[in-house]
C-alpha cells in the first residue's frame, strides 16, 4: 500500500544513506525537515521533502499530519520479551528491603523465571509473548531484539528461540534473536560451572545453529554469574557458528568484561551502570557500541549509565528497554528516552539518536532501519500534535503517539 503523509510539522532523523551510527558530539544533532511530506511505497520510504515540493501522487492513503511530528520507529536492541509469568513478589520483596542480588541468592531472580518457563508450554509462551510484542509495537517499537536465557536447559532454550522465530514470521516488526544460554548457572551446576558451559557450547549451540534460531550470542558477564574467561569462551564458541556477541556486562561490578568484549569483536556491550575510565578508553576506536538501559536502573534502583561522560569522550550510545520480568517489566521506549533525558542528562536529540539509528546499529540493522532515509523500511511514529519534539521526553508518562507504521502497515 502507498501512503503519503502530508503537512508534517517536524520530520525527524532525516539522513542520507551511509550513516550507520552516531557518536560523541554528533549525537547532539538531530537532522530534521519542517513542514514536510513523506512517501511510503510498499515496505519502504521512497521519498520525502518540504511541502513546497509535495508531489501529486495517487496514494491509497493520505495522512494529514498537521501539527504532528514524524520520526523513525524506535529500535529496541535489548529485550527479553519472551518469558513466562512474572515476578511481582520479588518487586514487593525489594520494596521491603531485599536487593536484587539477595533475591537471586535465595533462588529467585533468573532461576525463578527459568522454573516458570520450563513449566510453560511453547504455545502458552508464544501467546504471552504476542501480547507484549503487540504492546511495544503500539508504543512505537518497529525493531526489537529478543533474547533467550530463561530456559537454561537444552529444551527450554530451544523453546524460547522457536517462539522468537514464530514471532518473526507472524509480525511485521524486525526481530533479531539472541541466544543467552549463559544467563545464569542452573542450581545443579552451581558448583560445576564447566559442566554448564560445556552444555551451552556442545549441546545448545550446534542445534541452534543448525536450525538457524539465533542471530547473536550473549552472556551475563558479572560477579556471581559468568566470569570474564567463561564469557570469552562463549563469545568464541558463538563466532564459530557465525554469531556475533552482544554482552550483558558491568551491571553491578566492573570485572574487565568490557575489554574482553571489545577484544573479541562484540557488536554491543549492554547495561554499563558501572563504567570505569579504562572501560571508556577501551571503547574508543572500537566498533563495539555501548547500550544503556535506564528503565532497569529506574526499576531496581541502581546507578544510571554515565552517558554524559561517555558522549563527552566521543563514544556512541544506544538506548534500549531491557524488557524482562525481573529488572524491567516495561517495554516502553518513550519512557526510556524520557528517563535518559531526565536522569542521564542526555539532550532530546542525543536520546532520540540513541533510540533510533544507534539502536539499529546495536542490532545490526542500521542499513535498513533507524532513520528517515530513502530506501529504508517504512517504520515511523506519527505523534499527536506537539509544540515541539522536546515534548516527547518532557511530558514523560503521557502517550503522545497518534499512530505507528511498521513495514508500511498502519498499526494504530
Ligand atoms: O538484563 N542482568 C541480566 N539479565 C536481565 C535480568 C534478568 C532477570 O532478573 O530476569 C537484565 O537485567
Ligand atoms: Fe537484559
Amino acid at each position: 500500500m502507498n501512503i503519503l503523509i502530508k503537512n508534517i510539522k517536524e520530520l525527524l532523523q532525516v539522513r542520507e544513506p551511509g550513516t550507520d551510527k552516531i557518536a560523541g558530539k554528533e549525537m547532539a544533532t538531530l537532522p530534521k525537515l519542517e513542514s514536510a511530506w513523506l512517501l511510503i511505497e510498499g515496505n519502504n520510504i521512497t521519498d520525502f521533502g518540504t511541502m513546497d515540493s509535495c508531489p501529486e501522487v495517487n496514494a491509497a492513503s493520505t495522512i494529514d499530519a498537521t501539527g504532528k511530528t514524524v520520526l523513525p520507529a524506535w529500535c529496541d536492541s535489548h529485550t527479553h520479551i519472551v518469558y513466562a509469568g512474572n515476578r511481582e513478589q520479588e518487586f514487593v520483596d525489594r520494596i521491603n528491603g531485599l536487593t536484587y542480588e539477595e533475591i537471586a541468592a535465595r533462588g529467585g531472580g533468573i532461576l525463578n523465571s527459568a522454573k516458570k518457563l520450563n513449566e510453560t508450554s511453547e504455545e502458552d509462551l508464544y501467546l504471552q509473548s504476542c501480547q507484549r510484542l503487540e504492546e511495544v509495537m503500539r508504543l512505537g517499537s518497529g525493531a526489537v531484539e529478543i533474547k533467550s536465557g530463561y530456559g537454561l536447559t537444552v529444551e527450554g532454550e530451544l523453546k524460547m528461540l522457536r517462539v522468537i522465530k514464530r514471532l518473526k514470521e507472524e509480525y511485521p516488526v524486525a526481530i533479531k534473536a539472541t541466544f543467552l544460554g549463559a544467563h545464569a548457572f542452573p542450581k545443579e551446576f552451581k558448583e560445576n560451572h564447566k559442566g554448564y558451559v560445556d552444555i551451552i557450547i556442545n549441546e545448545m549451540l550446534p542445534v541452534i545453529a543448525k536450525e538457524q534460531l539465533a542471530n547473536y550470542i550473549d552472556a551475563f558477564c558479572e560477579t556471581g554469574y559468568f566470569s570474564v574467561e567463561e564469557t570469552e569462551q562463549i563469545i568464541e564458541a558463538g563466532k564459530k557458528y557465525g554469531l556475533q556477541a552482544k554482552i550483558h556486562v558491568n551491571q553491578f561490578t566492573a570485572i574487565g568484561g568490557i575489554e574482553a568484549c571489545v577484544k573479541h569483536g562484540a557488536l554491543s556491550v549492554d547495561h554499563l551502570e558501572i563504567v570505569t575510565d579504562e572501560d571508556i578508553e577501551v571503547l574508543k576506536n572500537s566498533n563495539t557500541i555501548p547500550v544503556a538501559l535506564p528503565s532497569c536502573s529506574f526499576f531496581i534502583s541502581i546507578p544510571y549509565t554515565p552517558a554524559r561522560k561517555m558522549l563527552d569522550n566521543g563514544l556512541p550510545l544506544a538506548l534500549a528497554t531491557d524488557f524482562n520480568p525481573g529488572t524491567t517489566p516495561s517495554g516502553n521506549m518513550n519512557l526510556v528516552v524520557a528517563t535518559a533525558c531526565i536522569k542521564m542528562k542526555m539532550t532530546p536529540e542525543e536520546a532520540i539518536n540513541a533510540a533510533t539509528l544507534n539502536g539499529a546499529y546495536a542490532m545490526g540493522i542500521s542499513k535498513t532501519h533507524g532513520s528517515i532515509t530513502k530506501g529504508k523500511r517504512a517504520n515511523v511514529i506519527i505523534t499527536k500534535p506537539l509544540t515541539s519534539y522536546y515534548q516527547l521526553p518532557y511530558a514523560f508518562g503521557s502517550n503522545l503517539i497518534d499512530s505507528v507504521i511498521i513495514e508500511g502497515e498502519i498499526i494504530k
